[in-house]
């Protein structure tokens, strides 16, 4: 395995993919960032210079376990202290699996400002993987946005990827800030080879639905009429989309790449059809060569209700009514040094009230802002059933949810409230769920995942939609901190470090 040294500067620049000029932030200059390139147990090593001037920052690496490596999960509030204005903040991590994954700033809403990119992991030489292919490609779906959210446009920008007759493996990851996307190739099936990092078995889809936070591979057989080129398209679902959709030219070489294809571009499935997502969310199963079995039951299930609240004049999201808010000092900082007045002590509720609460209407009453943790018992298996209800404008959204520090089994999704009293647990998928860093939650629905919690540190499972977090969507889960290794320090060029240091190595 080998070391693959960066060396990054985040700064501001002016950027127009769409022909509008506006400030993103980038790496080194770039909008989305490099893709690192990598293979399965090679140590990625980060160096980020924060030249920011006016704004703190942090970068999360989305998908990667950061197994033993708590300090660079990089959530700020959560692992670490924002990296300063002027500061310089080191990354060091293993890419223990192949697949495809992301990175992205985890401080405050920077990510839809351009600080994003993807992580392709390779695998190890002379493993083979479930399908064969001749090229690759890497595509990340985000929303750019002009102004504001009523100002918002979504997807691809207009690049032209070339294609010869081969079969392609592309690997799509989403980071939109707000928007589900259908992503299609106008006369090309595609065929879903990989989740998140794990195979899946291979199912054929004509668009595929993705949500913030996920990464798929998919096979395209460029067998089409190669004379003429092909729109590329991603289409908002879940909310109807007041913007423009995404499109991009998919040309056979020898093409002009540039040259409009002949006809209308796709409009997409209809944005309000639930169903047929719910029903590809259903097809992902694990790959029969590669199924990892989840445990059979779980030791603690936490049922998870998301409603929409007033909270002192501020509309906020809670989890069983409490809007989680960042503390100054990083929860794994808290708990490595024992700190006890930087994070709530009281824990949050397992569960909210199931039978009296009515997922059609908004939330009736309004909960509090505060930080408290989940903590788990080191090496449990923890069931955490996500259930939706209607937002304060009495409409059900899709919220994509991400764990930091795991991958979990996606146990199944449900229409209407899950009943924890009712025979709902025999309908869930134990024989061969896939594992996934990130899950839908969709409208009036519940989704049901199980993980287990041994991976030493503290881990946010939140939204994924940008908004959402920033308004409360989150919560955090302690295990084994006791095991994780020590505290990095925290510092501002100038401070003072004091070390006290006991030794208690007795011999
Ligand atoms: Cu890509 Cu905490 O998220
Ligand atoms: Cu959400």
């Amino acid at each position: 395995a080998k070391e693959r040294h960066y060396d990054w500067e985040i700064s501001y620049q002016h950027k127009s993919p769409d022909c509008f000029e506006k400030l993103a932030v980038t790496v080194n200059g770039e909008a989305p960032g490099p893709t690192i390139y990598a293979t399965q147990g090679d140590t990625v090593v980060v160096t980020v210079h924060n030249k920011l001037e006016t704004e703190n920052t942090a970068i999360h690496w989305h998908g990667i376990r950061q197994i033993d490596t708590p300090w660079a999960d990089g959530v700020a509030g959560v692992t670490q202290c924002p990296i300063l204005p002027g500061e310089t903040f080191t990354y060091k991590f293993v890419v223990d699996r192949a697949g495809t994954y992301m990175y992205h700033a985890h401080y405050g809403m920077q990510r839809v400002a351009g600080l994003n990119g993807m992580i392709v992991v390779a695998v190890p030489e002379g493993v083979r993987q479930p399908f064969t292919y001749d090229e690759e490609h890497t595509i990340l779906l985000e929303d750019w946005w002009h102004k504001s959210v009523y100002d918002q446009a979504t997807g691809l920008f207009a690049k032209p990827f070339v294609f010869v007759g081969k079969t392609y493996l592309l690997r799509i990851g989403s980071l939109t800030s707000l928007s589900s996307l259908s992503f299609e190739i106008e006369g090309h099936l595609m065929t879903v080879v990989e989740a998140d990092g794990h195979y899946v078995r291979p199912f054929v889809v004509r668009n595929l639905f993705i949500y913030s936070g996920e990464t798929y591979s998919v096979l395209v057989k460029a067998d089409q009429d190669p004379r003429r080129n092909y729109w590329a398209t991603s289409h908002i679902v879940g909310r109807n989309p007041k913007t423009p959709s995404g499109k991009a030219i998919v040309s056979y070489a020898g093409n002009n790449p540039w040259k409009t294809p002949p006809t209308a571009p796709t409009s997409g499935p209809p944005w309000n059809n639930t169903a047929i997502r719910v029903e590809q969310s259903r097809a992902i199963v694990a790959h029969p060569g590669y199924v990892v079995p989840a445990p059979a039951r779980a030791d603690r299930t936490l049922l998870l209700l998301n409603t929409q609240n007033n909270i002192n004049g501020h509309i906020k999201w809670t989890i069983n009514g409490v809007s989680l808010h960042f503390p100054v000092t990083p929860y794994l900082v808290s708990m490595k040094r024992g700190l006890t007045t930087a994070y709530d002590q009281r824990p949050p509720l397992d569960t909210y009230d199931h039978i009296g609460h009515d997922i059609s209407a908004p939330a009736p009453t309004n909960g509090t802002i505060g930080s408290p943790v989940y903590r788990l018992a080191f090496d449990s298996v923890v069931d955490v059933v996500l259930q939706n209800s209607n937002a304060l404008n009495n409409m059900s959204e899709t919220h994509p949810w991400h764990l930091h520090g795991h991958d979990f089994w996606v146990l199944g999704h449900g229409d209407g409230k899950f009943d924890p009293a009712a025979d709902t647990w025999r309908l869930l998928n134990v024989k061969d769920p896939i594992m996934k860093n990130t899950v839908p939650l969709h409208p009036d629905g519940w989704t049901a995942i199980r993980f287990h919690a041994n991976n030493p540190g503290v881990w946010l499972f939140h939204c994924h939609v940008e908004a959402h977090v920033f308004m409360g969507m989150g919560v955090v889960f302690e295990e084994g901190v006791e095991r994780a290794p020590g505290p990095t320090i925290c510092a501002t060029q100038g401070d003072t470090v004091v070390i006290t240091v006991h030794n208690k190595l007795e011999t």
